[in-house]
């Protein structure tokens, strides 16, 4: 029996073909860093992620390709604007139906000082968004939301959470982790301060992509942040201590790519050449 495919929720499978070919010709054919040199290849992949970041802002409603940040997932880029944003004795929102990657970040901040509240939701994991504006503290800085929950299916009304936040200059983040892609956004029409958006779910792009979509003005407040993605059990409440063993970019392109790797290298050891360089087997 063939074997069905249900965990699109996590990552999409299969990926359109054009995708599979784009990233064979850019490994066959293209090769280079982007923005690392002026050569014809480095040019083509710095066009190729050019365009990549203005399709992603026609798609989104955001006017300004310089501010759309190509990150390795949705967890990357809620990190970039939490530890980016965090200054002790300020205050988030989050829904009372975030993903991890939003509450570990935040469970972190808390021993740095910033503190948070859940916004209720109802027993369909729907937000109260009449709850919000009585929620909002003098010190509140962020506002961040699921779009849509992982776990329930349920999807927020962003535009009204959105009005609330705009009318009380409350910066509001999306996490738009299970709708980019299927449903539609529209940064400025929603008032957004920052969109995150995986591109390996939704928009069916390979393992270990996604975008960060900032305003001018937010982007302005954020200062440097650490990403850390690493895999834990779901429910761990920070972020584990170590580095990652098992995070999104694309493990089993990598496995593959080392095990090719040690294959040389042993042979290599076999039959060095006098001069101690190694030859390709
Ligand atoms: C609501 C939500 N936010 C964030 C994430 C993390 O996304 P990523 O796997 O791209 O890091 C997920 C993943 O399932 C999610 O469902």
């Amino acid at each position: 029996m063939p074997a069905i495919y249900l965990d699109n929720a996590a990552t999409s499978f299969p990926k359109p073909p054009a995708v599979a070919e784009a990233m064979v010709r850019y490994m066959m054919e293209v090769g280079a860093s982007v923005n690392r040199g002026v050569y014809a290849s480095a040019q083509d992949a710095g066009m190729t992620t050019l365009l990549l970041r203005e399709g992603l802002c026609r798609l989104f409603g955001h006017g300004d390709p310089t501010h759309c940040i190509l990150t390795c997932g949705n967890t990357m880029g809620l990190n970039m604007v939490l530890r980016g944003w965090r200054r002790p004795g300020d205050h988030c929102l989050v829904s009372a139906v975030e993903h991890n990657a939003v509450m570990r970040p935040l469970q972190d901040l808390a021993a740095e000082g910033v503190s948070f509240d859940r916004i209720p939701c109802d027993s369909a994991g729907r937000l109260d968004a009449g709850a919000v504006e009585g929620m909002i503290r003098p010190n509140t800085r962020l506002l961040v939301m699921a779009h849509g929950s992982n776990v329930s299916g349920a999807v927020q009304d962003a535009q009204a959470v959105g009005d609330v936040c705009r009318r009380r200059g409350v910066p509001f983040v999306l996490d738009a982790a299970q709708t980019a892609g299927h449903w539609p956004i529209d940064f400025e029409k929603l008032g957004l301060s920052a969109l995150s958006v995986p591109g390996h779910k939704g928009l069916m792009g390979p393992s270990g992509t996604g975008a960060l979509l900032l305003s001018k003005d937010f982007a302005g407040q954020l200062g440097p942040s650490s990403p850390a993605a690493p895999a834990a059990p779901p429910t761990r409440r920070s972020s584990p201590p170590t580095c990652p063993t098992a995070s999104s970019p694309a493990p089993p392109t990598c496995r593959g790519s080392t095990a090719f790797r040690r294959r040389w290298i042993l042979s290599c050891q076999k039959g060095l050449r006098p001069s101690g360089t190694m030859r390709r087997p």
